[in-house]
């Protein structure tokens, strides 16, 4: 890493498998705002992180699939991940639960202090935002530090101009805003690491039930 060892790195992807996704385009305005705020970016795709359903059992027999492995070294790579959600039924999509859990079994347990900032688009009026707070709780759980203010684009439809700017001024204003507060608590905390927190993870399997702690 040389001389860049205290520049912010940011792992980035959205959540949607769709061609021509609006999280895709909005994970796209996001790394143009982080890159020029002088982070470090690492822009991956759902699909890198793709794993099948998961199963006990399988993990006990195979190991992770190469998705999941994959996920955990892009994680451990960075200081912080940005994530851009579809909303599915007042939720987050399936396949991105499924990659949570995936890794979450992967050790260093990667989403432990770690800093995350959620975003979501749709067209609908909410902007998709019940689905960031349903991703709030398994990232927390795992010990992720979630900032507190989420980013909504409401009809997204009508909100990209041509070259993939928001439209609305306030807005744009708002989403680059919400950018430079989490990159500066993501840049605190790594050079003055004081919040330690242990993370505890309770299986409640037979023969465990004292549960497992990793330190952060
Ligand atoms: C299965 C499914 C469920 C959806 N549920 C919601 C929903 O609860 N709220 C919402 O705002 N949009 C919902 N939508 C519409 C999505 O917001 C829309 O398809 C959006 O374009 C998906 O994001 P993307 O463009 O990044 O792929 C749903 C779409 C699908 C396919």
């Amino acid at each position: 890493m040389g001389s860049d060892k205290g520049v912010v790195r940011v792992l980035l992807f959205s959540a949607s498998l769709r061609a021509d996704s609006f999280n895709t385009r909005l994970i796209g305005l996001a790394r143009s705002v982080i890159e020029r705020l002088g982070a470090r970016i690492d822009l991956a795709t759902m699909r890198e992180f793709d794993a099948p359903s998961y199963n006990q059992d399988v993990e006990a027999k195979d190991g992770f699939p190469a998705g999941t492995s994959e996920l955990h070294r892009r994680l451990e790579a960075c200081d912080a991940f940005v994530i851009a959600t579809p909303e599915y039924n007042a939720s987050m999509p399936g396949h991105l639960k499924n990659a949570i859990d995936w890794v979450s079994r992967a050790r260093p347990q990667p989403f432990n202090a770690r800093h995350g900032l959620l975003l979501s688009a749709s067209p609908s009026m909410a902007g998709g935002n019940r689905g960031l707070w349903s991703l709030r709780i398994p990232l927390e759980h795992l010990g992720a530090r979630v900032f507190p203010d989420m980013f909504s684009l409401a009809q997204a439809h009508k909100a990209f101009t041509d070259s993939g700017g928001l439209a609305d001024q306030l807005l744009a204003e708002r989403f680059e805003q919400n950018l430079r507060a989490f990159l500066d608590l993501v840049e605190a905390a790594k050079h003055y690491p004081c919040i330690k927190k242990a993370w505890v993870e309770f299986l409640g399997e037979p023969g465990d039930t004292v549960g497992r702690v990793e330190a952060a």
